[in-house]
């Protein structure tokens, strides 16, 4: 499918049928996902991929009973940072020095930039820093998905304490931001199945100057 046909053909589906996604097809928008673009490059979240039915199920709740976690074949959660300090940097440091093969010490100046940047920043602050990032990684899952073809709903129906406790997060310096499910549309169930797609028009959301 062509990228606008993709676009236009998913939707934040309701109802899913509880069909699993073929393994390939999930590492494709994880890949994808991983893919996208942070500010200075530090992705400060890690994205958590729950396939397991027994820790869907425990999610539930905490996304208000939202049935697309359980009748999807995975809930992925995009967990921000809840601190970003100078080791997450010399860390990210070292995986450039690696996968570029450069000396890290050729870096100090990339680093002092970044490190400049986010000092004066509160963990609070930080944290939805971390977050806006976590987003444009939603926005790539998104489209990824249209691409193959499988349904996904984004989430911010759920609540994060809740969330964090069944996953663990806060031991791993994490907190849940935003999330997906995927799956597969349940069609004959889905009220919004032949919904037309409703977008603000064209000359009200973009402004040329
Ligand atoms: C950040 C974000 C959070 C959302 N949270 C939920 C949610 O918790 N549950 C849900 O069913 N849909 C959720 N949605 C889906 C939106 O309602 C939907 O994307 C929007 O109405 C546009 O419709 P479409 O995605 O079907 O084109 C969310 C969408 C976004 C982008």
């Amino acid at each position: 499918m062509k990228l606008l046909d993709a676009l236009k053909w998913r939707y934040a589906v309701k109802k899913m049928n509880g069909t699993k996604i073929p393994a390939d097809k999930l590492d494709n928008i994880l890949e994808a996902t991983r893919l996208a673009p942070s500010a200075f490059g530090l992705t400060p979240y890690s994205i958590i991929v729950v396939e397991d039915e027994e820790t869907r199920k425990k999610l539930q709740p905490a996304f208000y009973n939202q049935s697309q976690v359980v009748d999807g074949s995975a809930v992925i959660v995009f967990a921000a940072w809840t601190s970003v300090t100078e080791k997450e940097v010399a860390e990210y440091m070292a995986d450039i020095a690696e996968q570029r093969g450069v000396p890290v010490e050729s870096l100090n100046d990339f680093a002092g930039y970044i490190n400049g940047s986010l000092k004066n920043l509160t963990p609070e602050q930080a944290t939805v820093w971390a977050a806006k990032q976590a987003y444009i990684a939603l926005g790539f899952s998104l489209v990824a998905a249209a691409a193959e073809e499988v349904d996904a709903t984004p989430m911010e129906g759920f609540v994060p304490s809740a969330v964090d406790e069944v996953l663990g997060l806060k031991e791993l310096g994490l907190t849940s931001a935003v999330a997906l499910t995927l799956g597969y549309r349940d069609a004959a169930n889905d009220y919004l199945v032949n919904a037309k797609k409703v977008r603000r028009v064209n000359e009200k959301l973009i402004i040329k100057k």
